[in-house]
């Protein structure tokens, strides 16, 4: 329906009808959160054989007893395993603790302090900045926030951040020291940078000797369907444009084992790992071995991978799907409202048109949570007030169902006073 061709009185009408529905939706009085992509507790039992193994492994490894300290690039297995994962070769690759955020933060950390190999410490260089595509993950955010690094908002599109917007700004400018990105079913968006992209990032002109690209490719592993999206391999076209020490990529298992309590990792080029490893010497005396171990017994190898994220795309890919399936009855051929279609990941984007907050607060009233509007904006600055990001995983099916009701009634409710503000 176009609110906009209705009267005041028309409007007024509707506003009402809508009222009454939610409070028919909200007799079913549950509670969801969907502010976090948490995985939900059945996609943990996945990983539970896991544990119950641990204690029949043997942990006395070539290089030495997993159980005691050494070992500080991660055991060689764990290693081999993420490049893998990564495709590159396992030299290149440090794995470590529960959180590749984490290391995003070390590496950012050792950036600001001690400078980028023999560059000087961007704390030295005065005002840094990083392109931040958007809508993107808060928490990348919330860390250029944190070491006061100025963030350049760039849209994202189809297939990736707007290349054309981007390397004008880092060819010309050498306080731009990095780019955020996540090239495979992007949070928030789904999207998966297309070849073009990847090739562009890889090889564009930038000003900064020591400019780096944080490749977080959280969602390498974690398609919804069969046939998964190909990324491009961005150190092979790296490697061949001699900017292979401009990347640094990023993965874990949380969303493969356990949330915050699996094995992480960072590869880059070798120059860039003997140098974290440095700066890392003073901080850890290595990760948790033993973890590693219990990871690698498990997950084997990427086929093997392939087939434990099979069991979570059968519990998640409903979710995504019930989502559509709503969404699409309600509001397909409608324009004031957009929704992504991933086919990976962890979240559906949904975009509106000046009342997202308003749609957030009215789900909230209801005990239904979601991410703060703005929240995928630097800043929280989502100048449009136009995105909401949906984290699927964590709410059962029936609770996604009373969600999604609670959302659509919540985005009609905030279209109908927008466009009465309108008329008055
Ligand atoms: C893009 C992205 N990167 C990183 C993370 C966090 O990863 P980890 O649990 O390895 O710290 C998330 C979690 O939602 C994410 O969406």
């Amino acid at each position: 329906m176009d609110y906009s061709k209705l009267s005041a009185e028309e409007l007024k009408e509707l506003l009402q009808q809508e009222q009454k529905e939610l409070k028919k939706i909200t007799k079913r009085g549950l509670t969801v959160d969907m502010t976090r992509g948490r995985p939900a507790k059945d996609q943990l039992e996945i990983a539970m054989p896991m544990l119950q193994r641990a204690g029949e492994l043997d942990y006395a490894l070539k290089a030495g007893d997993a159980r005691n300290y050494g070992q500080p690039q991660g055991i060689r297995p764990a290693m081999e395993l993420f490049a893998e994962i990564f495709d590159v070769k396992p030299e290149e690759v440090i794995v470590a603790d529960g959180s590749s955020l984490n290391i995003m933060y070390n590496v950012i950390q050792f950036a600001m302090q001690f400078g980028v190999l023999d560059n000087e410490p961007w704390n030295n260089q005065g005002k840094i900045k990083f392109i931040c595509p958007a809508p993107g993950y808060d928490r990348h955010f919330s860390i250029c926030e944190k070491f006061g690094i100025e963030m350049i908002t760039v849209p994202m599109t189809k297939t990736g951040p707007d290349m054309d917007v981007i390397e004008p700004l880092v060819a010309s400018d050498a306080s731009i020291k990095g780019i955020w990105c996540v090239p495979k079913y992007s949070n928030p968006t789904g999207v998966t940078f297309s070849d073009k992209t990847v090739e562009r990032i890889a090889t564009m002109k930038v000003a900064a000797k020591d400019f780096r690209v944080f490749w977080d490719n959280a969602y390498a592993v974690h398609a919804l369907y069969d046939t998964d999206d190909k990324l491009k391999n961005i150190f092979d076209v790296a490697r061949k444009a001699g900017t292979i020490d401009r990347i640094y990529s990023f993965a874990s298992t949380s969303k493969v084992t356990f949330g915050g309590s699996g094995i992480s990792a960072i590869a880059a080029s070798e120059t860039n790992i003997k140098s974290l490893l440095k700066h890392m010497f003073f901080m850890t005396i290595g990760p948790n071995k033993v973890v590693q171990v219990m990871h690698v017994d498990f997950l084997k190898d990427l086929d093997n991978i392939k087939k434990i994220m099979k069991q979570h795309a059968a519990i998640l890919r409903p979710k995504f799907e019930l989502f559509e399936k709503k969404f699409s009855e309600a509001f397909e051929g409608e324009e004031y409202v957009q929704w992504s279609k991933p086919r990976g990941g962890y979240f559906i984007s949904v975009d509106v048109k000046g009342c997202a907050k308003r749609i957030v607060e009215i789900a909230a009233s209801v005990d239904v949570k979601f991410t703060a509007a703005g929240s995928t904006f630097p800043y929280k600055l989502d100048d449009a007030d136009s995105n909401i990001r949906i984290a699927p995983s964590c709410p059962n099916l029936e609770e996604m169902d009373y969600a999604i009701d609670v959302l659509i009634n919540a985005i009609k409710i905030a279209e109908i006073e927008l466009q009465l503000k309108r008329k008055q």
